[in-house]
């Protein structure tokens, strides 16, 4: 099995550094809904949208030419999964190079409030024993600590899958990391709780389009 592990150094990344002026929420359009809950926008949606299109030229150009299994891990990942493969799409109508995609669901589960839990649960998903012998692409919204990530790159070998490969979005430089890095990064991004873009707070802010953080009061508001 060429299986490509996620311990790749060579990935590059757009950095966000702890000190970067990030933008006053005045300046942005957000839901009216959650105008007193948001902070600062970290990254604004054309940004992420700028970056997913080039992330999306570096896949077809690794992986183009096999029959590739887009995996999207929900449910942050879905507003990235469905941005990346609009992107390929339209690489795959202008470009020599081509990529046959299908696309498959898992649901992971493992933060309550803004604190990731030892306890990643996989809930739901089709049987991912219909991924053996496949090139899976793994699509994630962030990787902070890598244990949702190794979890499931350990689940998904049993399936015996060709080749794996993950592109996360964001990667959070933080101490609690376990050192993994995905294959493909979007952004590298401070050690604070993000929302927006899929990303969410107790389920709340997947409505949101620029990645944002949240005030006190706001995780106070939507605590669980
Ligand atoms: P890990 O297992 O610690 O790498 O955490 C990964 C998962 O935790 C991600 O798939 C997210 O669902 C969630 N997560 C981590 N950091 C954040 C954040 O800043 N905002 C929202 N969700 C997060
Ligand atoms: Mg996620």
């Amino acid at each position: 099995m060429d299986r490509i592990t996620s311990n790749n150094d060579m990935a590059s990344y757009l950095q966000i550094a702890d000190d970067e002026k990030s933008y006053n929420l005045d300046l942005f359009c957000v839901p009216r809904h959650y105008e007193k809950d948001l902070d600062k926008v970290i990254i604004p949606h054309g940004l992420i949208m700028d970056r997913t299109e080039r992330l999306a030229r570096d896949i077809v150009r690794d992986m183009g030419g096999h029959h590739i299994v887009a995996l999207c891990v929900l449910k942050g990942g879905f507003k990235f999964f469905a941005d990346l493969l609009d992107y390929i799409k339209t690489l795959n109508q202008n470009s020599d190079k081509s990529l046959p995609l299908t696309v498959d669901f898992i649901r992971v589960k493992s933060y309550c409030n803004d604190k990731s839990t030892n306890n990643v649960k996989v809930i739901g998903g089709d049987d991912l024993s219909s991924l053996s012998g496949k090139h899976v692409l793994i699509v994630e919204d962030i990787v902070e600590t890598g244990k949702t990530m190794q979890t499931l790159l350990s689940l998904l070998s049993k399936s015996r899958p060709k080749m794996v490969k993950v592109v996360s979005l964001l990667v959070k430089r933080t101490p609690r990391s376990s050192g993994y890095r995905p294959d493909y990064i979007g952004f590298e991004v401070p050690d604070a709780f993000l929302v927006g873009y899929a990303l969410d707070y107790n389920e709340y802010f997947r409505d949101l389009s620029h990645i944002c953080t949240l005030n006190d009061k706001a995780k106070e508001k939507y605590k669980v």
